[in-house]
């Protein structure tokens, strides 16, 4: 039988110990429980319970290849899930935890399988949200949980995003505002011989590099979808919006925005609707333009395009365009987190020198 979706609002700064009483309840009762954390919402479950595990696959649609992140509610916890703890895990945890850090280390056997879709590997991080560290610390579980969305599906920065996305498949919502990061997290394998990012994220390829020296990073484009995958689950079609996605990979602005308004003309010509995904530095460019447009931030601040990407998509979705042309936010600091999710949400890359 499907579930009754509750929704409870709490305080971000200071969540209300009756909320997580009930909240935390629900996890040692087996059931499904979305909750913020800084990065994303985050759909939670016993870890250490296969059949509550088995549901957020069920409740996602997600295929059972695709691994789940532990969260803890300190670094203290990891011995619970990791067989070891390797001296440079605990350097990034003291440097970056509570924080949007995902670390890949060997899996206790105490961890269901399930969980790490059957490699002996687990993803583990202490997330930077008073909710998301309550309802972990009251629960005394550690906790699985993807992103709070349908597979394929765009991660929810919102309450309202996981309730468009799951309501009458969890249990509970705890709504604690909109999430402040709004990219999912780093996530980085300390198993390899070098340490490699798996998935760009909120914790920066520099700042990683600052700490531990030499990082490498894992090129996944959507084009080598049928080679094995070094991270299970990093699919091109994750993050993508109902709409058609071009991301314009230009570095000179005045042929972005030559391109951008040659492209609405055609598109609206042919009868599509457009959205458009920019900076606030385009906006003189093409206001004019028939096309609905989600303005993410100035190139200068990417912390609130991150903050602002999944909303503009979700918005450009809900206003039916039938086609989203998305800036790109070059590849230092966050960029590399932006690029990657435009990336992988894109049917069509365009750049500099092969203009339309
Ligand atoms: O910010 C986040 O990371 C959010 C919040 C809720 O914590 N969670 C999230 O989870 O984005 P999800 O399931 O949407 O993405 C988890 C990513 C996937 O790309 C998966 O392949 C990778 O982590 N992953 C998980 N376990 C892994 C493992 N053992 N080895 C390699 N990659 C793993
Ligand atoms: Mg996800």
């Amino acid at each position: 039988m499907n579930p009754v979706t509750r929704i409870l609002t709490i305080s971000e700064r200071n969540p209300d110990p009756s909320i997580i009483a009930v909240a935390s309840q629900a996890i040692l009762e087996g059931k499904l429980v979305a909750f913020p954390t800084e990065t994303v919402y985050g759909l939670g479950a016993n870890a250490l319970n296969p059949e509550a595990v088995a549901r957020i696959f069920s409740a996602k649609g997600r295929p059972a290849e695709d691994p789940l992140i532990i969260h803890l509610a300190s670094p203290s916890d990891l011995p619970r899930v990791t067989l070891e703890v390797p001296p440079m895990a605990l350097l990034l945890a003291q440097e970056f935890w509570p924080g949007p850090l995902t670390l890949v280390l060997r899996r206790h056997p105490a961890v269901p399988p399930s969980v790490s879709a059957g490699l002996d590997t687990v993803a583990v991080r202490v997330p930077a949200h008073p909710v998301a560290l309550a309802l972990i610390q009251t629960s005394g579980v550690p906790i699985a949980a993807p992103s709070a969305n349908l597979f394929g599906h765009s991660s929810p920065t919102t309450a309202r995003h996981v309730w468009e996305d799951l309501s009458g498949r969890i249990d509970l919502i705890l709504d604690g505002g909109p999430t402040p990061v709004g990219v999912e997290s780093t996530v980085l394998d300390l198993t390899s011989s070098i340490p490699t990012i798996l998935r760009p994220g909120g914790v920066t390829l520099e700042a990683l590099q600052e700490i531990i020296g030499d990082v490498h990073t894992l090129k996944n484009s959507p084009l080598d979808r049928g080679k094995p995958q070094a991270s299970p689950g990093l699919l091109g079609k994750h993050y993508a919006p109902h709409a058609r996605l071009i991301l314009l990979k230009m570095v000179n602005p005045t042929s972005l925005h030559q391109t951008l308004r040659r492209l609405v003309s055609d598109e609206t010509s042919k009868g599509n609707r457009v959205g458009l995904l920019i900076a606030s530095e385009d906006l003189p460019f093409v206001q004019d333009l028939p096309a609905k447009l989600a303005v993410i931030g100035s190139l200068d601040d990417l912390a609130t395009v991150a903050r602002n990407l999944y909303g503009g998509i979700r918005q450009l979705d809900q206003e039916n365009v039938d086609l989203i042309l998305a800036r790109d936010f070059g590849n230092f600091g966050l960029g590399m987190a932006i690029r990657d999710r435009l990336s992988r949400a894109s049917s069509q890359q365009i750049t500099d020198d092969e203009q339309p």
